[in-house]
């Protein structure tokens, strides 16, 4: 679950850095040059396959887990889980991560699987004719109702990821007196930050075509 989550903490680091081009003000040069870039970099597609294929195996592992847990106890504990330490999001890591499996199926469906067998319009940029991956998501992000699924959606990862992140190191046995609590707020930090700058995007792709 750790080495896969990693993995997908990294891609959302990357992914959101590409991103946010989209926000940039020239009508989506930048972004559609550089998901133009990434689509024929064949470096990049072997870390999107390893991408489908971390996804997978994060929630195949999961139930998987889920499973042997409630084998080993299938008697709840007599304490309540609200009345532990254990934060709301680490007691419903289940729920949280279904929830965003479904926002990654819709996301894919919505973006990537339009972007790759749909019919999507093209650009000339300096005599290059490319896809214009950015009017795909530009439509896609002038209804209001997409938009807050995005919203709400990236508030369900960064309460995934709050506990995921600094889950992830604890499994991997990387505790410290120092470092543990560094770790601790990086992972808060990055729970926060991400999402937001995430949900900016097509809050602000909504006002810049109001
Ligand atoms: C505002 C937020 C987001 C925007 C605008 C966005 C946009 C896009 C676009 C345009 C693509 C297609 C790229 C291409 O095939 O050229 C894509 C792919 C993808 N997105 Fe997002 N994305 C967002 C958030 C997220 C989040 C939060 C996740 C995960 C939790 C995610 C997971 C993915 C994955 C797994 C792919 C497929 C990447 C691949 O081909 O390897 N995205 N996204």
């Amino acid at each position: 679950m750790s080495l896969t989550g990693l993995f997908l903490i990294m891609f959302l680091a990357v992914h959101l850095a590409g991103n946010l081009q989209l926000i940039l003000p020239d009508e989506g040069k930048s972004f559609n040059l550089y998901a133009h870039n990434m689509a024929n970099n064949p470096l990049i597609q072997v870390v999107s396959k390893g991408n489908f294929f971390f996804i997978l195996l994060h929630v195949v592992v999961s139930i998987l887990l889920t499973r042997k847990n409630t084998a080993a106890r299938p008697i709840g504990y007599a304490a309540s889980k609200s009345a532990s330490k254990a934060t709301w999001a680490s007691r419903n890591m289940g729920v949280l991560g279904t929830l965003v499996l479904v926002f990654i199926v819709l996301h894919l469906k919505g973006f990537w699987f339009e972007l790759k067998y749909g019919t999507t319009p093209m650009v000339d940029y300096d005599g290059e004719t490319i896809k214009n991956a950015f009017l795909i998501v530009k439509e896609a992000y002038q209804n209001p109702l997409y938009v807050l699924f995005y919203v709400i959606s990236m508030a369900l990862v960064g309460f995934h990821l709050s506990h995921g992140f600094q889950s992830a190191f604890q499994t991997l046995g990387l505790n410290h007196v120092k470092y543990t609590p560094i770790i601790k707020f990086l992972g808060l930090a990055f729970s926060i930050v991400v999402p937001v700058l995430f949900a900016l995007i097509p809050i602000v792709m909504y006002l810049q075509n109001s």
